[in-house]
């Protein structure tokens, strides 16, 4: 979609990628690190030291969380790729909420596992205790839990994140939960699996400065957890990449040490663009779902007489000049609710989003 965007000059609010660069202060770091003379170099497998502090001082701060052990990887990506390489065998089951996140069924696979999908279903996508209780079997190694929740927005409650750890904990299957959107909850509060009862003993959490200080380009994220969840990450980190982006790990440090206040003006932000999106998109006669959370709006389309989402992203960006994605892309057997629906991002300036939404009201009459 964002070739597409590329070819047909139209606005992308297909990928969830800032137009704006994180906080300066942020970047300074970045470019002290590049010129120190000393961090050019290899970081340590587990990371650069600077950074691990950080990461531990963080899940204390914010969650009361004292991980055992942290790794630092490439982005969250890594992390959960080598999560499913380091934890499964093959022939193992995967459990995680349908729509997912597009990497998780590759890097299932890759470690030769199978992804089963326990749905959430639209418009409030709500997790169902018993179709998730059903999913869970002899075979099921990991519960592999996003919240908040890439395509949907959707942020877990306590009820539902307790149901998730019952599960855990009768069945005896490991969380690796990908929460790279923490910082970025607009109703709601973001609960860590591993804070609920018997879980961090069992939970590998994720997490990167990506999404939270808006450099997705930077690629630098961590797991913490148990020290044994996280050896399987390192083992499997070290023949995939070993170490890397030294300089960045340093300024990665220096932005979680920054405090609570910079991702709060940046969540404040992010609040007002999506209301400002969503509005838009009320305007052009999109029904919007509610959005809880991460850089993403979802749309249903059928209001406009489009009950094909996929039909729909494939001529947006000719006939609106905007860009946005299906949901049904993300996932497994997309049910008919699904069909009509479009991920739109609004991660972006404010008059980017005032000119897509002109766009929009304007194709849409
Ligand atoms: C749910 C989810 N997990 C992980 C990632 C990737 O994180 P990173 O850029 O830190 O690798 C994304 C990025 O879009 C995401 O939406």
């Amino acid at each position: 979609m964002t070739a597409l965007a590329h070819e047909t000059g139209a606005i992308n609010l297909g990928q969830g990628f800032p137009d704006e660069d994180g906080p300066p202060e942020v970047v300074e770091a970045a470019v002290a690190a590049l010129r120190s003379g000393t961090a050019n170099q290899y970081a340590p497998l587990p990371g650069v030291p600077a950074l691990i502090d950080a990461v531990r001082a963080h899940q204390r701060r914010n969650y009361g969380l004292e991980p055992e052990d942290v790794q630092v990887t490439f982005g969250a990506t890594e992390a959960l790729a080598a999560a499913m390489l380091g934890l499964l065998r093959p022939g193992d089951e995967v459990v995680a909420l349908d729509p997912v996140y597009d990497s998780y069924a590759a890097i299932a696979e890759m470690a030769g596992a199978t992804l089963r999908r326990v749905p959430l279903h639209p418009p409030r996508w709500r997790l169902d205790p018993a179709e998730l209780r059903a999913a869970v079997w002899e075979r099921t190694r990991v519960l592999l839990l996003n919240s908040p929740h890439n395509p949907t927005g959707r942020v877990l409650d306590r009820e539902e994140l307790e149901a998730v750890a019952a599960v855990c904990r009768e069945h005896d299957v490991v969380a690796v939960t990908d929460e790279v959107y923490e910082h970025l909850v607009f109703e709601g509060e973001h609960i860590p699996l591993a804070t609920l009862e018997g879980m961090a003993e069992r939970t590998l959490t994720i997490s990167s400065v990506g999404k939270t200080y808006s450099f997705t380009g930077w690629k630098i994220g961590w797991c913490s957890g148990p020290a044994r969840l996280v050896a399987a990450v390192r083992g499997a980190k070290q023949f995939l990449t070993f170490s890397g982006g030294t300089p960045l790990q340093h300024a990665a440090a220096a932005a979680l040490n920054l405090g609570e206040s910079v991702p709060a003006r940046l969540r404040a932000e992010l609040r007002a663009k999506r209301d400002h999106l969503a509005a838009g998109l009320r305007e052009a006669g999109f029904g919007v779902l509610p959005c809880e959370g991460t850089y993403f709006v979802t749309a249903d389309a059928a209001p406009l007489g489009h009950p094909d989402a996929e039909e729909l992203c494939l001529r947006l960006p000719h006939d609106a000049g905007v860009v946005a994605i299906p949901i049904a892309v993300f996932a497994g057997d997309p049910t008919h609710e699904m069909r009509s629906l479009v991920r739109f991002a609004f991660c972006k300036r404010e008059a980017v989003l005032t000119e897509a939404v002109e766009r929009l009201v304007a194709w849409a009459r």
